[in-house]
């Protein structure tokens, strides 16, 4: 068992991982980690050095180089705001392709658990329960209906000014869903020892505060 208590969040986009997990984080008093912004971080620095998102030796190159730093709601990438740049649907796309490649995962590993500092963290993305944190004394796996998801990521892009196409999101997170479950290192999957929690007719609130009660739960017991 890790000393340093870890919750990790897993789940596939747009299930509600990252405000879920930020607001535990808060209410708790914890670190966060948002691990896909890594992998979202590699694929923007990776096509701005010209490097082909397929390209395994050199994307991971770029991984291990990586000059990141996250400052609140600031992402910085060689020092430059790149917060909005890599929310981007096509950012996405590039994630998930960096993603499934073995060496890249390898790079980024280390980097994550870096984040694990007391009095806590709470880490979400496809594999914190699985690889990166296996030890962590909670595991939550979230998911929600794929039109629920959908939905919620349209929504997100017209609240952020972006132009937006239902259909073409659908299909995006169909393909990235599929992506992310087949690939042969560190696939999308449910846990045994993970906790499921659907989130398709639930508000932040109302899934935050089953996180909290698991939380307490697990920690009375440890
Ligand atoms: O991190 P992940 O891609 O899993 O999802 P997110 O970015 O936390 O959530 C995607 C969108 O769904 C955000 O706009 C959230 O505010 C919204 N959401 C929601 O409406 N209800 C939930 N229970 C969870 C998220
Ligand atoms: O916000 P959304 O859930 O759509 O994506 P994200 O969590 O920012 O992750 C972007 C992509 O990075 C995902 O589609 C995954 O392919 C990949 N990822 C991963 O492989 N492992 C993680 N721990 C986190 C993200």
């Amino acid at each position: 068992m890790n000393l340093i208590p870890i919750i990790a969040i897993d789940g596939p986009s747009a299930s509600g991982k990252g405000s879920v997990a930020q607001r535990v984080a808060e209410a708790l008093g914890f670190h966060f980690l948002d691990s896909g912004a890594l992998y979202r971080l590699t694929a923007l620095a990776a096509g701005r050095r010209g490097v082909n998102w397929d390209d395994e030796v050199g994307v991971a190159g770029v991984a291990v180089a990586l000059d990141v730093s996250f400052q609140g709601e600031h992402v910085l990438l060689d020092g430059a705001e790149v917060a909005h740049a890599i929310r981007s649907e096509d950012i996405g796309v590039g994630a998930s392709r960096v993603a499934a490649l073995p060496a890249v995962r390898a790079a980024l590993l280390e980097r994550q658990r870096a984040f694990a500092r007391m009095p806590g963290l709470v880490a979400d993305g496809r594999d914190m329960g699985s690889v990166v944190f296996p030890d962590a004394a909670l595991k939550v796996f979230l998911t929600a209906s794929a039109e629920v998801r959908a939905e919620r990521r349209y929504r997100q892009l017209l609240e952020r000014g972006e132009e937006a196409d239902l259909a073409a999101i659908t299909d995006d997170l169909r393909a990235r869903d599929e992506r992310d479950r087949a690939r042969a290192v560190a696939p999308l999957m449910q846990l045994p020892d993970a906790r499921p929690l659907d989130t398709s007719g639930l508000g932040i609130d109302q899934a935050v505060a089953q996180v909290l009660a698991w939380w307490r739960e697990v920690h009375v017991n440890a």
